[in-house]
């Protein structure tokens, strides 16, 4: 049973430590049911039977109250007629490149973590390079993301350090505006 740690828990602001590869078996078990749980909060009819709980397209090991360089990610890409789904376990990723160029999501930033809202622009670079071990193939991959896919991946690589996404809006302008960000 998952529950979810909230931005009122100290552990939530603690950095996440390594996972040991090859990855052993229990943690392969917790990835999977972070996964499922992910999965079942976007679904209508649990959410239904869960009316607390949020719709959420990433979830990191520190939101679950387990300080590990773990998460996982599920969402539908791509557009309608040609859908992709994005879905990885990452386990101890690392961002080895990014753009100078910066994005920001236009309708803010959410998380599984935080229940009051932070309105705000969260400045994230554009195009990021992942590097990590992936459990949903077994293997070692590098991710080249761009746009919502990067923001999503920084998002979560964040909680394993501590750091929430209201931590990036401008203190004293929120609103700021960075000319050549791309709106996303
Ligand atoms: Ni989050």
């Amino acid at each position: 049973m998952i529950r979810i740690v909230t931005d009122k828990v100290k552990s939530l602001r603690l950095p996440s430590t390594e996972v040991v590869l090859p990855l052993e078996s229990r943690n392969k078990r917790i990835l999977d049911s972070m996964l499922e749980y992910l999965k079942d909060t976007q679904k209508p009819e649990w959410r239904e039977h869960h009316p607390k709980a949020r719709e959420g397209v990433g979830l990191a090991a520190p939101q679950i109250g387990l300080n590990k360089r773990m998460l996982v990610i599920s969402y539908q890409s791509g557009t309608e007629e040609k859908p992709t789904l994005i879905e990885y376990e990452l386990v101890n990723p690392l961002i080895v490149e990014e753009s100078v160029k910066l994005c920001f999501l236009e309708a803010g930033e959410g998380c599984l973590s935080v229940d009051e809202p932070h309105p705000g622009k969260v400045y994230r670079p554009l195009k990021v390079k992942v590097k990590a071990y992936n459990a949903l193939l077994g293997k070692n991959v590098l991710i080249d993301a761009e746009g919502f896919d990067a923001i999503v991946l920084q998002h979560e690589i964040d909680h394993l350090n501590g750091i929430l996404f209201y931590d990036h809006i401008d203190k004293i302008n929120p609103d700021k505006i960075i000319p050549d960000a791309v709106a996303i």
